[in-house]
């Protein structure tokens, strides 16, 4: 297989790739997070270095090995993961945003365990910083690719976002549908993009997925 056979699209390109979930700390024994495993995340990373890419991965905490061929960047919260996006933006080609951002963090992390008291608590919280958002803002030549997932109003949401958010394309799930949600194997997706283009998948390995959508993606940016 040569360097530009029909496996080797991407070769020659620089894919970073955020997936997983962000912590935000609380206090030292605490954090806000969510559901997200970094399945589809680890499975679009993999698809991109065996599509022969530079690929970077950029990964909050999951229990997941890391792809062959992949360099892993860890983080934990969602500053962390925005200077760790930053860090390689300027070289990249394609970033692909499926990590699952917390949009809020306490305000204040305290420095030691916080004590339960008599009656309610609160937490104050405070807006994170919106990644692709900003990655928006500054894109040259980048391919910006969001994910979201949505219970409700998906086609709706997802192209809010791909003009909000300033991104080439936004593949959304439906989250509330059988076996396409956070810890499952399998997705099924509808890609939208840029002058009301939009391609539903059916349902399929994360894998599978991951593949088919960079090998749409790198065709249509050929
Ligand atoms: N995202 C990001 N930084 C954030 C929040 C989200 O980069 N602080 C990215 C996600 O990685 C994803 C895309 O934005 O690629 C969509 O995430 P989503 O949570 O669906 O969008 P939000 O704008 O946060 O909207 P919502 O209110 O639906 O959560
Ligand atoms: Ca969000």
């Amino acid at each position: 297989k040569g360097y530009f056979s029909r496996e080797h699209k991407m070769a020659g390109k620089k894919v970073v790739v955020t997936a997983g979930p962000t912590r935000e700390r609380i206090d030292p024994v605490r954090f806000l997070t969510n559901f997200s495993s970094g399945k589809m995340g680890y499975a679009m990373a993999a698809a991109a270095a065996e599509m022969g890419a530079e690929t970077i991965l950029i990964s909050g905490p999951v229990s997941l090995s890391v792809p062959t061929g992949v360099t892993l960047v860890q983080v934990e919260s969602a500053e962390d993961m925005l200077q760790a996006v930053e860090a390689h933006y300027e070289t990249a080609d394609y970033v692909v945003k499926t990590a699952a951002v917390a949009d809020y963090r306490p305000e204040a992390m305290a420095n030691q365990k916080i004590k339960k008291q008599e009656g309610n608590s609160t937490i104050v919280l405070e807006r994170t910083v919106d990644i692709l958002k900003q990655l928006g803002q500054h894109k040259k030549n980048q391919v910006l690719i969001g994910f979201a997932a949505e219970t409700n109003n998906v086609s709706q949401y997802a192209k809010d976002k791909l003009t909000r958010k300033n991104a080439d394309y936004i593949v959304a799930n439906d989250v509330s549908e059988a076996q396409a949600g956070f810890e499952s194997d399998t997705n099924r997706v509808t890609i939208y993009g840029k002058h009301g283009f939009e391609q539903a998948f059916e349902m399929m390995t994360k894998q599978q997925l991951a593949r088919q959508l960079l090998e749409l993606i790198t065709d249509k940016e050929a």
